[in-house]
């Protein structure tokens, strides 16, 4: 038995924000960041409620790794408000905020902790709508929340079909003036949940699709995207349904060693979530291939790289194809670009190779690194080294 869990409603394209006067209610709380809310876009999120007569609060306080302290207080205060639609307005931080919240406000005795899963959380009064400003993490449409306890250092990465969003909204009004390498950060995120979500051993015959479509969207449109993003709504416009997609897609089958590698490197060395995985990517990638591949000729072929079945020269051709399209948006290829000292990676090795080991994307990898590979892979990433084994 599998499942897939999907939003109800997902609203895309130009003026898609003009559906929030259509989605019925009278209450609506708000969960976003002080950022969103300098740069004016709370308000005119704020101004779409209240013009469909909708009576709001705006919580503000979500940080950029959210924590469970952020997640029990605004449940505290989306409970005193008593909303009919909670809504996540931003990148992944407030839209997996905005999902605990949704829990907490209808189950105060729960802890942010006790969402899994394996839960039956029964929520039924209250209605979830996420509101993507950037275009990767695919959070607006999946059952998936990464939350931080800030006191003991340790992250949550949670999930529970009752928190897919009931309506996601992608309007690239929202993510117009989105600065570029933030722009290629969050691409390459959904690029990598792509390609990951088509080649993890859990991938099934309904997140293929998916996940082909956002590989080819990603490749098409994020280098415009990148290049002049404030200009071009189409490139906007499909880099946001591209993330939505991969989220649909990877959400149903899961990930792989990139995220893996990625999270514990993010968490080691302090770096966005998107730059990190997109560097493992064409190594963890490379390494599947040596091992007689993963499907990546299928992806290959559907974005148009070549023609060949042959899996070890197609999965080359789109190795080299991710790693151009990296260089294009000029992202940092390896540990060492990325500006991580050698004396501070060498002193951490050990730990990176930990906490990867430990991530559950580790395991629905198509190819699995054994503790000494899992060290060289590392290593090679650090040097920009091409994967020989
Ligand atoms: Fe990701």
């Amino acid at each position: 038995m599998w499942y897939f869990a999907a939003p109800r409603e997902i609203v895309f394209g130009e003026e898609a924000l003009s559906h929030i006067e259509f989605v019925g209610g009278s209450r609506a709380f708000i969960v976003t960041d002080a950022v969103l809310q300098q740069l004016g876009i709370v308000d005119r999120i704020v101004g779409l409620f209240q013009a469909a007569g909708m009576e709001t609060e705006v919580f503000a306080e979500v940080e950029p790794e959210p924590s469970l302290q952020t997640a029990r207080r605004g449940g505290e205060l989306a409970r005193a408000f008593a909303p009919d639609w909670v809504v996540g307005l931003g990148g992944g931080s407030p839209m997996d905020a905005a999902k605990a919240i949704y829990v907490l406000c209808q189950r105060p005795e729960l802890d942010p902790t006790d969402i899994n899963p394996m839960e039956t959380l029964g929520l039924e009064d209250v209605k979830l709508m996420a509101i993507p400003t950037t275009s990767g993490t695919g959070s607006e449409a999946t059952f998936a929340l990464v939350l931080t306890d800030t006191e003991e250092q340790r992250k949550y990465s949670t999930g529970n079909r009752e928190v897919v969003p009931h309506v996601a909204i992608i309007d690239p009004e929202l993510t117009m003036k989105l600065p570029p390498r933030i722009t290629a950060d969050t691409g390459l995120d959904a690029l990598t949940h792509a390609i990951e979500g088509y080649t993890a051993t859990w991938h099934n015959v309904f997140t293929d699709g998916l996940c082909l479509q956002a590989a080819k969207l990603v490749f098409e449109y994020l280098p415009r995207a990148y290049a002049d993003g404030a200009n071009d709504v189409e490139a906007r416009e499909q880099m946001g349904n591209a993330a939505a997609i991969a989220g649909l897609g990877f959400s149903n089958s899961l990930l792989a060693l990139a995220h893996a590698m990625g999270h514990s490197a993010g968490a080691l060395f302090k770096q966005p979530h998107g730059r990190t995985v997109a560097l493992f990517l064409p190594y963890t990638m490379e390494f599947t291939v040596n091992g007689g591949g993963a499907r990546y000729a299928d992806i290959a072929r559907f974005v148009g790289l070549t023609d060949s079945h042959d899996e070890g020269e197609a999965g080359r051709i789109l190795v080299e194809a991710v790693r151009g399209l990296e260089r294009t948006v000029a992202q940092p290829m390896s540990l060492a670009e990325l500006g991580v000292d050698r004396a501070e990676f060498q002193a951490k090795l050990d730990q990176l190779c930990a906490y990867a080991e430990m991530d559950t994307q580790f395991f629905t990898a198509p190819r699995i690194p054994d503790d000494d590979e899992l060290r060289r892979l590392f290593e090679y990433a650090y040097a920009g080294k091409a994967i020989d084994f």
